[in-house]
């Protein structure tokens, strides 16, 4: 089985990764073209199929959902992950997790030393995964989403910056 992480180009692919995006998240959750636009995207390949999907905000903390203006601010070594999704049929498989478990060890190399994230309280097959691979929830905030009605669930990773702290000893 070989699998790659590809990034999206832009905006050539903006139309694949929403139809990709409409194949996994409800109506109401879909990213929009300026959305797309926003983040940089990840597709998984597993022998030559997009299985997955990711898009990440570098230098941004998710803030959305505490801040007057409902924008996101800039900080500085944080990794926003806006988006993780597995078609469903190859869900339930361990392509999550290889899925998130890149998603950290992109975070690594490029040097982030915190990954933020958010999703429905009533999700809870990314609240697992994400909590399996040491994602703590940093706060949960009421009625973030419409269709149906829900929490936003906030969560983040702290990185140990490992080569600073390899050459400190
Ligand atoms: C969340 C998601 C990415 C998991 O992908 P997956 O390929 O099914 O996950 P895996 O097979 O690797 O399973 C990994 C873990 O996910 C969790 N999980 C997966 N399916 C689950 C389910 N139906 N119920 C509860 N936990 C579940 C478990 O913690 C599981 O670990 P386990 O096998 O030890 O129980 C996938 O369900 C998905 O794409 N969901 C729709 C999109 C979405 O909601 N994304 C998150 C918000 S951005």
């Amino acid at each position: 089985m070989r699998t790659e992480f590809r990034k999206a180009i832009l905006p050539d692919e903006i139309r694949s990764l929403m139809a990709f995006d409409r194949k996994i998240f409800p109506r109401s959750d879909l990213f929009d073209v300026t959305a797309w636009k926003t983040c940089e995207s990840y597709w998984m390949v597993v022998d030559g199929v997009k299985v997955g999907c990711c898009a990440f905000e570098k230098h941004v903390d998710f803030r959305e959902d505490i801040s007057e203006e409902g924008v996101n601010r800039s900080r500085k070594g944080s990794l926003y992950i806006s988006s993780t999704g597995i078609l469903p049929k190859f869900q339930g498989q361990g392509f999550g997790a290889l899925l998130k478990s890149w998603e950290i060890s992109y975070a690594r190399y490029y040097g982030f030393t915190r990954m933020v994230t958010n999703t429905r309280k009533q999700n809870l097959p990314i609240i697992r995964l994400n909590r399996r691979f040491g994602f703590r929830v940093v706060r949960t905030t009421p009625r973030y989403y419409s269709g149906p009605t829900d929490s936003t669930v906030v969560m983040e990773l702290l990185l140990q910056d490992r080569r600073r702290s390899a050459r400190a000893v």
